[in-house]
């Protein structure tokens, strides 16, 4: 009778895990892909913890590939000392001249701020680092970090308020990111060789675990089967509509939202870094930046 109860509760909790399952995003939309014994993943799939002790750090990916969408994800950075930690949220493709756009949040020291770091990959190149400071504490609460991504920009948002846009300038011969699907990532990781005051700060290791918590994501992306996605990814149908022409530039609210964070809490921007390029810009650097 013991042994019967105990096969029935089994059952019933099995039933509830596969409920659970086919509800959850983090379940069913994504897979770890390194460090699972430092993973969580709780609420029926909708809290993910991201862990990083001394023996690993971890990291999940979505299981299906996109081509265009708004990927959102609500995150919760490590709190108190998270020098030399580094906890990302990006989109890349797979093989050789990929595609990628990120978010990577670089820890420091208590009482200092984390670092806001964003790039853009097209077809393998890189260096178009734009950094910023947050203008709240990313480590009290949960904030709202999503990747626009249409044939015509993309936008990162912070709450909603872009921060950033790169435009497709493919006219002038900029390669944009829009042939390769990508996957979403994220990822904690130990990273004081170069994240926290140049590689100065390193990980105080008696402060671990080190978690980043994340909620909420969602994939509203199209989704990639295939060569024919790139002529149905890049229509805009009221399936795509993130595609749609209203998403084809900023608002002028959001242009004045967005030059607030630049003006008050950029960092560092390539394109106004006259040591590293010596005058010689890329050519997306004269372009109107929305
Ligand atoms: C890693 O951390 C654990 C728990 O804090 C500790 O017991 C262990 O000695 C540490 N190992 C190393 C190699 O630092
Ligand atoms: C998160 O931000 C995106 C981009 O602004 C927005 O579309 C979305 O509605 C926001 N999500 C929530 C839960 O507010
Ligand atoms: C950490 O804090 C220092 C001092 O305020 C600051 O210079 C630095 O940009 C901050 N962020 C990182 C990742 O080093």
């Amino acid at each position: 009778m013991g042994n019967l109860k105990a096969l029935f509760i089994a059952l019933v909790s099995n039933i509830a895990l596969a409920n659970s399952v086919a509800r959850a995003n983090f379940y069913a939309d994504t897979f770890f892909n390194w460090g699972y014994q430092n993973t969580a993943i709780w609420g029926d799939g909708d809290n993910l913890a991201l862990i990083l002790n001394n023996v690993s750090g971890s990291g999940i990916q979505t299981r299906k590939q996109y081509l265009f969408g708004s990927i959102e994800m609500q995150i919760k950075l490590v709190e108190g000392n998270s020098a030399g930690t580094v906890t990302t949220y990006y989109l890349s493709s797979t093989g050789e001249k990929h595609d990628e756009i990120d978010f990577e949040f670089l820890g420091n020291l208590s009482g200092k701020p984390y670092m806001i770091h964003t790039n853009v990959y097209a077809q393998g190149v890189g260096n178009r680092e734009q950094q910023f400071y947050p203008w709240f504490d990313p480590t009290s609460d949960f904030h709202n970090y999503t990747i626009h991504w249409n044939p015509s920009q993309i936008v990162w948002f912070i709450d909603s308020i872009p921060i950033r846009v790169f435009k497709n300038h493919e006219n002038i011969g900029i390669p944009y990111p829009n042939q390769q699907a990508m996957q979403a990532y994220s990822s904690i990781w130990n990273a004081d060789n170069w994240a926290t005051q140049g590689g100065l700060v390193k990980i105080d290791w008696s402060n671990a675990p080190f978690i980043a918590r994340y909620r909420k994501l969602k994939l509203r992306a199209c989704e990639w089967k295939g060569q024919n996605s790139i002529y149905k990814c890049a229509s805009s149908t009221p399936n795509n509509w993130w595609t749609s022409s209203e998403y084809s530039q900023l608002s002028y609210a959001q242009m004045g939202q967005m030059e607030w964070v630049r003006n008050n809490y950029m960092v560092y921007d390539y394109c106004k870094d006259t040591k590293r390029f010596n005058g010689d810009f890329p050519p997306e650097c004269y372009q109107q930046p929305n």
